[in-house]
């Protein structure tokens, strides 16, 4: 093995996946396959996860589906369980169940008066609650091992205010914070094999913001127009290119990083727009 190949070695690894079934999951987990890492992917819609798991296996990877919710701590037991059966060891938990809900957003036409409060609680509890609950089940058999990683997602929601997202931008600064709290309470409390970091990807083209960003047509919506204007590289991600950064935070590439919220985001967070 080079140099290099041993730096970001995760073959053999087990990672799971909440939100598996999900657009920015299925781009994750087929690099973090390709790896050569051993893939759970979980989902409250079993239907997704399955069907990436089955790509994933066409290609000589490997993967399991399972249905579970991260809304539900019993639930997340008895899946870390079946994992624990199956493979035997958890290495790794990559938080990307998260999104947002119409109700909890501020159309161009409201005021943040006309904001739908159930709605807003939903979105703070999948995307908040949703990050910290797997991160106690399956960080707990971390901790056991005293090794492991977990990678949550934030997002340039949780750095810049940018209209309408009320709730999503609240739920992701709120997991860019927890990203960091428990960075220090699992290194402090667990030792430094165990370590805690967030993606934060900029804008990139998935089920939840397509409409928002894309017109039927192809061209970009005055938003996306926008989105392009304030990122310096002129574009949208492509769900692909966070499988370096997730490969770096998951391997020993990056054994003294932790805490850390790295934006994937073609420059968009740091622009300032002039
Ligand atoms: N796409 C983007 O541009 C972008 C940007 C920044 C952050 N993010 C974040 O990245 C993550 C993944 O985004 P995506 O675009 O792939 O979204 P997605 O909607 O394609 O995937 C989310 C998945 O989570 C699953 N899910 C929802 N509730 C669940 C629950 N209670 N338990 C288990 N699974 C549940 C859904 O079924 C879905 O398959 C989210 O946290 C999102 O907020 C996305």
């Amino acid at each position: 093995m080079s140099y290099v190949e041993e730096l970001f070695d995760i073959r053999n690894r087990v990672f799971v996946l909440t939100g598996g079934g999900g657009v920015l999951a299925g781009a994750i987990g087929e690099g973090l396959a390709k790896a050569g890492a051993k893939l759970v992917l979980l989902d409250i819609r079993l239907s997704n996860a399955q069907e990436r798991a089955e790509k994933i296996l066409a290609m000589g990877g490997k993967a399991l589906a399972l249905e579970s919710n991260v809304l539900d701590v019993k639930v997340l037991e008895e899946t870390r369980d079946i994992i624990l059966q199956h493979y035997g060891r958890i290495d790794g938990l990559i938080n990307l169940a998260g999104g947002n809900m119409p109700g909890a957003t501020i159309s161009p036409q409201q005021t943040v008066f006309d904001l739908h409060i159930t709605d807003f609680e939903k979105v703070l509890a999948l995307n908040l609650n949703g990050t910290v609950y797997p991160s106690l089940v399956f960080g707990k058999v971390m901790a056991d091992n005293r090794s492991g990683v977990i990678i949550n997602i934030s997002s340039m929601a949780a750095f810049r205010a940018i209209t309408r997202v009320v709730g999503y931008s609240a739920a992701k600064a709120a997991v860019s914070n927890f990203t960091r709290w428990m960075a220090m309470e699992m290194a402090m409390k667990f030792g430094d094999g165990i370590r805690v970091n967030a993606i934060a990807p900029g804008f990139f083209i998935g089920d939840q913001n397509r409409a928002l960003l894309i017109n039927e047509d192809g061209t970009y919506t005055e938003r996306g127009k926008k989105v392009i204007a304030q990122t310096p590289m002129g574009r949208f991600g492509e769900p692909d290119e966070l499988v370096g950064a997730v490969i770096y935070l998951c391997s020993n590439a990056s054994k003294f990083v932790t805490g850390v919220v790295l934006p994937v985001d073609g420059g968009f967070e740091v622009f300032s727009g002039v």
